[in-house]
């Protein structure tokens, strides 16, 4: 594995083998331990063309525990408002010794472009509607961590899918991984190529909810639809949105889970999103285990017991 570019990229053994180094990463910050000399001389670049909250500094706190040295790159303050593109941006970031680059970029695709021109490993942090290959993965590890398998599990994902790349790396990794997917939507929120990727689809939320494990709720992307696409958000609410009484109706034993920003009233409602059964802060803990993983894999460190990485309490 050079790159992370998709899920559609993984093999069952890498996948798993993600999954495996990120619980025994996990394991060693349950010991307390704060910071590992795994990646030391190592240089990753956060580069940022879009915002975030959650991947941004998941990627840097996964970086710096493993004391890599890090470059946060956003587009906002850069000279991309002076014209200058991407090829040119990443080479200028190569020439200053990146070993690894973490992109989030608007444009489907870009995170493949930029693997083209750089030496280092590229991790796609999220481009356009395409992927985002590490919520997936942390995803798949909560679900793991939770129900104890992924072989056989029932998984609805629920909301934009038209707009998501979280949709589309969550259906590659778990079919991948014995998992299997219902996407749940209005017809105008599905993406025209829905038929090709390995799920069921329905646009019924209320016949699909009782038979999951796990029920993950998608945000609406207004910020990349045009308005015929989703006329009313309240009517969406009502046929689409995870509120007390759908959440009532699930199995016990299902788990909510959500990638973030969620809109709280929307897709779903404040108690849902913060009851003992909602993974939402639990996936976000993960996610620094997983990134931990996937830059360990791809920038080559050596996972040793403590005693020799000469870890920091
Ligand atoms: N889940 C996710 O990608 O969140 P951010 O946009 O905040 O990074």
């Amino acid at each position: 594995m050079r790159h992370l570019l998709s899920t559609g990229d993984l093999t069952r053994d890498e996948a798993v083998l993600i999954l495996d180094t990120a619980r025994e990463l996990a394991q060693v910050g349950e010991r307390s331990v704060k910071k590992l000399p795994t990646l030391r001389g190592r240089t990753v670049v956060n580069l940022f063309y879009e915002d975030s909250t959650r991947t941004r500094i998941s990627f840097e706190a996964a970086a710096k525990r493993m004391s890599a040295d890090v470059i946060n790159f956003s587009a906002r303050g850069s000279s991309v408002s002076k014209g200058e593109s991407l090829k040119d941006t990443a080479l200028t970031l190569q020439a200053m010794g990146a070993d690894g680059v973490v992109i989030r970029h608007s444009a489907s695709g870009a995170a493949r472009r930029l693997a083209e021109w750089v030496d280092g490993a590229v991790v796609n942090a999220g481009d356009g509607t395409h992927e985002h290959p590490t919520q997936a993965l942390l995803d798949a590890f909560t679900m793991r961590e939770r129900m104890g398998h992924l072989e056989g599990l029932r998984v609805a994902i629920v909301g934009d899918i038209r707009h998501s790349r979280v949709a589309r790396s969550n259906v590659l990794l778990l079919h991948t991984l014995g998992a299997e997917v219902t996407l749940v939507a209005p017809p105008t929120l599905l993406p025209v190529s829905v038929g090709a990727w390995p799920c069921q689809v329905s646009y019924d939320l209320d016949e699909v909810l009782p038979k999951s494990d796990v029920v993950m709720m998608l945000r609406v992307q207004a910020e990349r639809m045009n308005a015929s696409f989703f006329p009313s958000a309240r009517e969406y609410s009502r046929r689409y949105g995870l509120d007390a009484d759908r959440f009532a109706r699930m199995a016990d034993h299902a788990i909510v889970m959500h990638p973030g920003p969620m809109v709280r009233g929307m897709e779903i409602s404040a108690e849902v999103a913060d009851s003992a059964r909602s993974t939402v802060v639990e996936q976000v803990t993960n996610g620094v285990s997983v990134r931990m993983a996937v830059l360990y894999l791809l920038l080559g460190g050596a996972i040793q017991g403590p005693a020799q990485q000469g870890e920091t309490r």
